[in-house]
């Protein structure tokens, strides 16, 4: 199958030399995309400024921003069988990007935020034949709310996780689709990614 992976987080510029992002690392997905290569499967990795580097035998496409991630994804969803969107998108972007290097001054900065777009909605609409697996990172009612995610995105899975697997080896997970959840305690993301191609 030929899949596309998206991974890491997105920048989200406020001036030339300033940005809003969150913490991912970009691991997970590149553990899925490098799982999913050796299943032998035609892989594509998109994915946002990471320390790491994306693992060999994957078509690689760095981006930055969640509207450029969106871009990269849509281009190459009607060629693709599956679609696992790791990727930890931002959820809001700055209204406007400043010129240079905005210099401080006296008192508070208000920053206005817009929201960025929703990728894998937009995937769960468009889509045709594609397969769609999407995670939730939930602090509480984990199960209840990835069902609610699978329904709303439109997707067949959520892998759900908790704010105690960012930048962790091992962590708790579940595989929630509209046959149950199965849940996958104390495990590595190496396994989880092969349980997750698996589920492809
Ligand atoms: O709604 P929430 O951010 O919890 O959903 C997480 C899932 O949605 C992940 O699969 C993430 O990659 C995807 N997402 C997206 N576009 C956004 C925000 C999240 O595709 N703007």
């Amino acid at each position: 199958m030929r899949v596309l992976v998206t991974a890491g987080p997105t920048r989200e510029a406020i001036d030339d030399v300033r940005f809003l992002t969150s913490g991912s690392t970009g691991r997970m997905g590149f553990e899925i995309a490098a799982a999913a290569r050796d299943a032998g499967h035609d892989v594509t990795l998109v994915f946002g400024p990471v320390p790491l580097s994306p693992p060999d035998g994957v078509t690689v496409v760095p981006v930055v921003s969640a509207l450029d991630m969106r871009a990269a994804v849509l281009e190459r969803f009607d060629e693709v069988d599956a679609v696992v969107m790791v990727a930890a998108v931002a959820d809001y972007r700055p209204e406007e990007r400043i010129e240079g290097k905005r210099k401080k001054a006296d008192g508070p900065w208000d920053l206005r935020l817009v929201r960025n777009p929703d990728i894998l909605s937009e995937l769960g609409r468009r889509r045709t034949h594609q397969f769609l697996v999407g995670f939730a990172l939930e602090a509480e009612n984990g199960e209840a709310n990835a069902r609610a995610k699978l329904e709303a995105k439109g997707c067949d899975a959520i892998v759900l996780d908790s704010p105690a697997t960012v930048g962790a080896d091992v962590s708790d997970f579940a595989i929630v689709t509209r046959d149950g959840i199965e849940h996958l305690p104390n495990t590595t993301k190496a396994a989880l990614a092969v349980q997750i191609v698996a589920l492809l």
